[in-house]
C-alpha cells in the first residue's frame, strides 16, 4: 500500500494517481476509478457517497438514476453544468452499492482532501449520511442536521438526502429541493 501522497498535486497528477490507487480492497473488482466531474474550479462542490454500478462502468459520478434525479433537480434550479463540481467519498464503487466502511473512507479520503484543494470551493453540499458523517461530524444524522449550515476551514459545509433515498422514499424531495434552493440562494449572497 502506497502511504505517501503528495499533497501537491496537479489535476493530471491525481488522476493518474488515483487511477492506479491500490489503497483498499475496492481497487480489485473495479472497472473504472470515479474521479469526479463538473467545473474543477466551481464555487460549489457536491459529494455523494461513492459510485453504483453505471458511475463504475462509466468511470463518471452521478450518472446512473440517482444522478439523473440530481441533475434534473439542479438544471430546474438553474445550476448551470459548469457552476459545479461532483464528486464521492469513495472513488470506487463498493460492491452491491453497500455504504463503504471506515477503513476504505480512511484509505480514499486524501483523494477528495486535494480535489478540494484544487476545486477551492466556497460550498460544499453533503448528500447522505456518509459524506455528512465524514466531512461535518461522525455523530450527526441527516434526517436532523440536513440543511443546516456550518463553516470548516473558511468553507461552508450544508447537507442534503442523498438522491437515492429520494427514489425510494418520494416524500423526501420536497426537503431536498428546498436544501437545494437554499444552496443556490447562498451562492448568490457570495457574488453579492
Ligand atoms: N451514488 C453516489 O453516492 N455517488 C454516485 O456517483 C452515484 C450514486
Amino acid at each position: 500500500m502506497d502511504n505517501l501522497v503528495n499533497t501537491n498535486y496537479t489535476w493530471n497528477e491525481l488522476t493518474s494517481a488515483c487511477n492506479k490507487c491500490t489503497r483498499c480492497a475496492l481497487c480489485r473488482d473495479r472497472t473504472n476509478v470515479v474521479i469526479g466531474r463538473g467545473n474543477p474550479s466551481a464555487d460549489v462542490m457536491f459529494v455523494g457517497e461513492g459510485p453504483g454500478k453505471q458511475e463504475d462502468l462509466q468511470g463518471e459520478p452521478f450518472v446512473g438514476a440517482a444522478g439523473q434525479l440530481l441533475n434534473s433537480a439542479l438544471t430546474a434550479l438553474r445550476f448551470s453544468q459548469d457552476s459545479y463540481y461532483i464528486t464521492n467519498i469513495v472513488k470506487c464503487r463498493p460492491e452491491n452499492n453497500r455504504e463503504p466502511v471506515a477503513e476504505e473512507i480512511g484509505a480514499c479520503i486524501e483523494w477528495l482532501r486535494i480535489q478540494t484543494r484544487l476545486v477551492q470551493p466556497k460550498v460544499v453540499v453533503c448528500l447522505g449520511n456518509v459524506a455528512l458523517k465524514t466531512l461535518i461530524d461522525k455523530d450527526m444524522s441527516i434526517s436532523k442536521e440536513r440543511g443546516n449550515w456550518y463553516v470548516k476551514k473558511g468553507i461552508l459545509f450544508t447537507s442534503t438526502y442523498h438522491p437515492a433515498a429520494l427514489l425510494r422514499r418520494s416524500e423526501l424531495k420536497q426537503d431536498f429541493w428546498q436544501d437545494l434552493e437554499a444552496v443556490k440562494a447562498k451562492m448568490e449572497t457570495l457574488y453579492e
